[in-house]
C-alpha cells in the first residue's frame, strides 16, 4: 500500500510507536501475542491511536460513528434511557468509551425535553486526550448541563443503580487472532525481521484459547485449511467488572456485529479485523500503528452469554435500525422544522444512514441487559432477534 502524505508530527508518532513496539517485542522474545500488539497500537500511554490526540472521528478523522453521523441516533437511544432510569429508579448514566463526547451532549440535551435528565451523567474514557474534547464539545452544546458530568477513571465502586452505555466500545478491544493450518490451530503472534512488523504463526500459546476453540468447533476436522478468524477472550473478564458495579439496572451496548452462528460461518474465512485510516479500510495491521484504527466485529453470542454467566438477564437484542424506529426516529425526525429545507434535509440523510441495511441499519446490533428491573424495553418491542443469539 503507498504510505500517505503524512504530517511530520504524524511521522514523529509513527517512528516512535515502532520503536516502542520493536522494544515490546524484543522483550517478549521476539515473538509478541497479538492481542498485547493490539493493546499498545490502540493504547500505549500518549503513542497509541486512541491515546495520542489525532483527530479520529467524523469527516476529518478516520472512521464516522453514529453518534457522529446523526443527533438522531442519540435522541433515540435518550428516550430508551429515559425508560430505562424510570423503570430501574435510577438517577445516575455511565457511558463508557466516550468518542469526541458528542452523544453524551445529544444525550444529555434530549432527556432534559423529556424531563428525564439524571442527578448524574459518568464518562470513563481512557483517553485523556478525549476526555478534554468531551468536555469542550459538552461545553459548546449543553453548558447548562456540564456540573453533572463527572469524569472517571476506572468503574465505580459496586451501587450503581442507573443505565450504562457504550457505543462501538468493544469492536475497540484488543483480539486474538488464529487460523487452521495443516490440521492444526494457530494464534498469530507479532515478530520482528529485518526491523519491520511481521505476522508470526505458533502452535495455540494463550491460556483458555483451545478452550474456547473447542467449544466453538467441538468436532475441528470440519474447519477449512486456511480458516482465519479472532476471538476476544477479554469480554468475561470485562462484563464480570461491569456487572460489580451495577447494581440495579441496564447496559446497553451498541456495536457492528454478528450472532456465532454468522460470525464464525465457514464462508467467512478471513474473520472481520479491519484497519482504518482517513476513510480507508484495510487489513494490514502494520502499515500506520499508533495512525490507523483496528478492529474486530462483536460476537453478540459471546457478549450475552458473558452478560448471563456475570448474573444478568436478557432484556434485548435487535438491529440498530429496529431500535432506532422502536424509540421514536420517525417522531424526531419531525422536530425539525420543514421550511428549514437544509436542516430537514440533513436530518433525512442521516436517519438513512442510520437505518438503512446497506448503511448502519443492520450491520450494527443493540444487546440490551438488566439487573433487578422490568425486561420490557420499547427498543425491542417490534424486533426482538434474541432467538437467533
Ligand atoms: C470507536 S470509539 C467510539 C467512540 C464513541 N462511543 C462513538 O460512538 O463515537 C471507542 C472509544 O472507547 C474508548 N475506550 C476504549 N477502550 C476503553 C475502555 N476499556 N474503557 C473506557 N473507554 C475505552 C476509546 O478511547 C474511544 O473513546
Amino acid at each position: 500500500m503507498r504510505i500517505p502524505d503524512l504530517s511530520d508530527a504524524e511521522t514523529a508518532l509513527l517512528d516512535e510507536m515502532r520503536v516502542l513496539l520493536s522494544d515490546a517485542i524484543l522483550a517478549h522474545e521476539g515473538s509478541l501475542p497479538f492481542d498485547r500488539y493490539m493493546e499498545l497500537a490502540l493504547y500505549a500511554p500518549g503513542l497509541g491511536y486512541y491515546l495520542n490526540g489525532r483527530r479520529k472521528f467524523g469527516e476529518s478523522g478516520d472512521f464516522i460513528t453514529a453518534p457522529e453521523a446523526s443527533p438522531l441516533f442519540s435522541r433515540c437511544l435518550a428516550h430508551q434511557v429515559a425508560e430505562c432510569l424510570e423503570k430501574c429508579g435510577g438517577a445516575a448514566v455511565l457511558e463508557i468509551g466516550a468518542g469526541s463526547g458528542r452523544m453524551a451532549a445529544e444525550m444529555l440535551a434530549q432527556l432534559e425535553l423529556l424531563h428525564g435528565l439524571p442527578q448524574r451523567y459518568l464518562i470513563l474514557e481512557l483517553s485523556a486526550a478525549l476526555q478534554k474534547e468531551q468536555r469542550a464539545v459538552l461545553a459548546s452544546l449543553v453548558p447548562h448541563l456540564l456540573s453533572r458530568v463527572e469524569w472517571l477513571k476506572r468503574l465505580p465502586d459496586p451501587g450503581l443503580t442507573g443505565v450504562i452505555v457504550a457505543n462501538e466500545l468493544l469492536d475497540a478491544m484488543p483480539v486474538h487472532r488464529f487460523r487452521r493450518n495443516v490440521g492444526s490451530w494457530q494464534e498469530l503472534s507479532v515478530g520482528l525481521q529485518d526491523h519491520v512488523l511481521v505476522d508470526r504463526w505458533r502452535s495455540l500459546q494463550t491460556p483458555g484459547i483451545a478452550e474456547r476453540l473447542q467449544a466453538l468447533w467441538p468436532d475441528e476436522r470440519i474447519v477449512a485449511e486456511g480458516y482465519t478468524s479472532e476471538i476476544n477472550l477479554r469480554l468475561r473478564p470485562w462484563m464480570r467488572a461491569v456487572s460489580e458495579t451495577l447494581q440495579r439496572g441496564y447496559l446497553i451496548l451498541i456495536d457492528y456485529g454478528y450472532t456465532q452462528h454468522e460470525y464464525y460461518h465457514p464462508e467467512r474465512r478471513q474473520g472481520t479485523f479491519i484497519c482504518h485510516f482517513r476513510h480507508r479500510a484495510f487489513s494490514d495491521p502494520y502499515f500506520l500503528p499508533g495512525l490507523q484504527d483496528m478492529t474486530a466485529n462483536v460476537d453478540f453470542t459471546a457478549l450475552a452469554s458473558a452478560g448471563l454467566e456475570a448474573g444478568f438477564a436478557l432484556a434485548g437484542f435487535t438491529t440498530q435500525a429496529h431500535f432506532l424506529i422502536d424509540n421514536g426516529l420517525d417522531r424526531l425526525m419531525g422536530i425539525s422544522d420543514p421550511s428549514d429545507v437544509r436542516r430537514h434535509a440533513e436530518m433525512v440523510q442521516g436517519a438513512k444512514r442510520l437505518t438503512l441495511p446497506s448503511e448502519m441499519g443492520e450491520r450494527f446490533k443493540v444487546l440490551a441487559l438488566v439487573r433487578g428491573a422490568d425486561s420490557e424495553l420499547t427498543g425491542f418491542c417490534s424486533r426482538d432477534l434474541r432467538e437467533r443469539l
